[in-house]
């Protein structure tokens, strides 16, 4: 009897050493951390009891089949449907495929519950103000004040900003980064910021995930885009994500002129040359051309605004005090619809923006040296030079993109 109870003892324990030391994940199958993906056992085997087992666990998913920590989910077979972006023919010409995260792709489900909450006020804390509040499609995706207003009346020191073309949002030194300083890198994590930010929809996630569920159709609609019905930030924001990658801008009157397929005015024509000339308005080593047809670089720049920074944009996230006074180049699509310009709304037409690049530039440390002529104030352009590349920039606006059916208020 000794030995027997001596025998079943090493057994017991050399099974659990094996299982909890075998190299190529945990397998024991008590283990509550189960995990084939794992490489090792770290030795601890207590988790929760199945699906993902993200460590933020805001996320957190019965039905997700992978925890790598940032949960994926299965596709159920037969929904939801996969829904490709549309994507122009000046962009598919030149540009590298949009960025879509491989644990959020497009569906039409998702792309649709996503556009019902970037127009419903129910996110934010008091019912009254939506990220199409400030983000509206007769501007563009944004709005048409100088700073928005939080629903506590408050006031930002920022420019709202449009939102078009986010899928495309990678320069070649850094991931996507979003807002005018790039603080928030990709448009789930930057859609985790407004709801609970005081000065705009001021609410709190727990309670904007509480109202969504308590509501008689979200819960469905999430089933429908993700195979569950229990709400939480993490899903609101893939949501929100997919439907703001729909929002593709790329057929304006430009686009035909440089398919081939239609022309610009004579006008629009010299505007086009003087923004591409490095003797004429020098605009496109930030903003694109033809052939970078996003119209920005997505990158940081100082463009000679101040002399001191009230705003210290990018170097206020970095810490860098090289990066003082950058703040991301804004795509030149749309900008009939986007007024006011700059971070801060401080210029309430193009012509005040085409006389700060002709005259108006301010030096400071970190201004940025393909501002070459800021010694003589700007690139000094005559009343005609100014008319034109004014009319070349309005011929990259297109109305098509702002009464899109499909990115319309559903509600
Ligand atoms: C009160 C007005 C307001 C509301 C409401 C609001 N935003 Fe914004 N949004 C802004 C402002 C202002 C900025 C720029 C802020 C900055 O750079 O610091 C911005 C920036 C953004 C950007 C960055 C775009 C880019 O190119 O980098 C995205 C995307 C965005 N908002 C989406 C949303 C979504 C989604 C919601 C709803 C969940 C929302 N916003 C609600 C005012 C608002
Ligand atoms: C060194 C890079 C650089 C060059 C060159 C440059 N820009 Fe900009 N542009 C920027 C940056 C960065 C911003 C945003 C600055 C801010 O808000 O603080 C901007 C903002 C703008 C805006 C405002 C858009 C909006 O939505 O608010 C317009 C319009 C514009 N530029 C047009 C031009 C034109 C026209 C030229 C040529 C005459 C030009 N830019 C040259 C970097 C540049």
């Amino acid at each position: 009897m000794k030995n027997l109870l001596k025998i079943l003892f090493i057994v017991v324990t050399v099974l659990t050493t094996y299982a909890c030391s075998k190299k190529e994940g945990c397998t024991d199958p008590l283990a509550t951390n189960f995990n084939p993906n794992a490489e090792e056992d770290d030795g601890q085997c207590i988790y929760a009891e199945k699906g993902c087992m993200d460590s933020r666990a805001s996320n957190f998913n019965p039905h997700a089949i992978t925890d790598d920590g940032s949960c994926i989910f299965p596709l159920v077979p037969g929904q939801p449907t996969p829904s490709p972006l549309q994507i122009p023919q000046i962009f598919s010409q030149s540009l590298p495929a949009p960025i879509i995260p491989i644990n959020n792709p497009q569906t039409v489900e998702g792309v649709s519950l996503g556009r019902k909450l970037f127009f419903d006020p129910i996110l934010s804390g008091d019912g009254t103000l939506a990220c199409a509040s400030c983000h509206s499609p007769e501007f563009s995706f944004t709005d048409n004040s100088q700073f928005s207003t939080g629903i506590t009346l408050q006031q930002g020191d920022r420019n709202s900003m449009p939102i078009f073309n986010a899928a495309w949002n990678v320069d070649i030194n850094s991931d996507a980064k979003f807002f005018w300083d790039g603080r928030a890198n990709g448009l789930e994590d930057q859609a985790l910021g407004p709801v609970v930010n005081p000065i705009e929809m001021n609410n709190t996630w727990i309670n904007a995930t509480a109202s969504l569920q308590a509501d008689s159709e979200y819960p469905s609609l999430f089933n429908a885009a993700f195979g569950t019905t229990i709400i939480d930030s993490s899903l609101v924001t893939m949501a929100l994500a997919q439907f703001e990658r729909t929002l593709i801008s790329g057929n304006s009157r430009a686009d035909l002129f440089f398919l081939g397929q239609g022309s610009l005015t004579s006008s629009e024509l010299s505007g086009y040359d003087l923004f591409t000339t490095e003797f004429g308005g020098d605009c496109f080593h930030c903003h694109g051309f033809a052939n970078e047809p996003l119209f920005t670089d997505n990158a940081f720049h100082n463009n000679g605004l101040d002399a001191t920074f009230l705003d210290l944009g990018l170097g206020d996230i970095t810490g860098n005090p090289a990066d003082n006074g950058k703040f991301k180049t804004p795509s030149l699509r749309n900008l009939a619809y986007t007024a006011p310009y700059m971070h801060d709304g401080r210029f309430a037409t193009l012509d005040e923006v085409i006389d700060h690049y002709s005259e108006g530039l301010v030096h400071s440390s970190t201004i940025d040296p393909l501002l070459k002529y800021v010694a003589q104030g700007g690139v000094q352009l005559n009343p005609t030079e100014k008319a034109d590349l004014k009319a070349f920039l309005l011929s990259l606006s297109e109305p098509d993109f702002i009464t899109n059916p499909d990115f319309q208020d559903p509600n």
